[in-house]
């Protein structure tokens, strides 16, 4: 219970309920907030690199009153080879209460969940899903579209088209996005050259479509997300860069012919110049801060959920007993 291991795992009212649980906890006196989880633990056990995803759970764990402690791949025994397995049960056995982590390894917060007994919440395991990113992305696309706070439903965002541009084959981001805004009415357009986006991801399920004509998908859309190349992901592909750039840049010429109006959103990390250029990110379409800001907010509402939905020493408890 509390585990958030992909967006699957949560009902369109759960996805309601996180959003209006981060307006209250964005709008509480910060005195009262850090009550709420006052001396709880939390611990982040980070595989990955990460700085939007791994300091915003930090400081959403704090601003409830939570003590977090970090592990890292690198000041670690996992470089000593500690699996992941034993490192949960070792953080568990120091009480952590709560686990957020991120990996390269697909299916691995699942395997947390079920080797510790703890909530877990998938911080981004790789190419599988990052569930966090897609609840921050779908508040900033509700307030940008002037629908926040409205009751969350299966056609609140009819009528809207997202595209998602660029390395979808490898993005969690773009996985958690494609399962998430079809549910609640979108139409997500996804859009990259073959070698980034293979015809198989037509299978992933309802709502969505391909198009490889990036100005063709931009003239439909009213949210464009951006995504980087996975550099670290890319083994054995070839990129004609100067080519992609030329078919799938979000440059100022582009969009002003295209999607002068469209929402530009990037999860981050940018690669200013390849996927987009700064006159665009830095621009008064970009809502690229925003959406960092608002991860604080849904990552204290979902470490606010994972905690309250985990009886406090429940897990020192059960260790004892072992
Ligand atoms: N969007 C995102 O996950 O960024 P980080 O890798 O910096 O956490």
């Amino acid at each position: 219970a509390g585990s958030v291991l992909q967006v699957g795992d949560l009902s369109l009212e759960e996805v309601g309920a996180i959003l209006a649980l981060a307006d209250e906890l964005e709008a509480e006196d910060a005195a009262k907030r850090a009550e709420r989880l006052y001396k709880r633990r939390v611990s982040l056990l980070f595989y990955e690199s990460s700085t939007r995803t791994r300091t915003s759970f930090e400081l959403a764990a704090k601003a409830l009153g939570a003590d977090t402690s970090l592990v890292s791949a690198q000041s670690s025994s996992i470089e000593k080879g500690e699996s992941l397995k034993d490192t949960g049960i070792t953080l568990k056995a120091l009480g952590a209460e709560c686990i957020i982590l991120r990996s390269p390894y697909s299916g691995s917060a699942q395997l947390l969940a079920d080797v510790t007994g703890l909530p877990v919440l998938n911080a981004g395991d790789g190419m599988h899903e990052h569930p966090s990113q897609a609840l921050l992305d779908l508040r900033t696309i509700l307030q940008k579209l002037g629908k926040a706070g409205k009751p969350v439903s299966a056609t609140l965002l009819e009528g809207v088209t997202v595209t998602i541009c660029g390395d979808i084959f490898h993005s969690r981001v773009a996985r958690s996005n494609a399962q998430l805004l079809p549910r609640l009415g979108a139409h997500v357009i996804l859009c990259g050259p073959t070698q980034l986006l293979p015809e198989l991801a037509a299978s992933m399920g309802p709502g969505l479509s391909i198009e490889r004509d990036f100005d063709k998908a931009l003239e439909q859309s009213q949210v464009v997300m951006m995504l980087r190349i996975q550099a670290e992901r890319l083994a054995g592909l070839s990129l004609d860069l100067e080519e992609y750039k030329s078919r799938y840049q979000a440059n100022a010429e582009r969009m002003a012919a295209h999607a002068p109006k469209a929402v530009i959103m990037h999860p981050g990390p940018m690669i200013r110049g390849l996927e987009i250029t700064s006159e665009v990110a830095d621009g008064p379409q970009a809502v690229i801060a925003e959406q960092v800001h608002n991860g604080l907010a849904i990552r204290m509402a979902l470490v606010d959920r994972a905690l309250s939905r985990h009886a406090a020493g429940g897990a020192a408890k059960t260790v004892a007993k072992a």
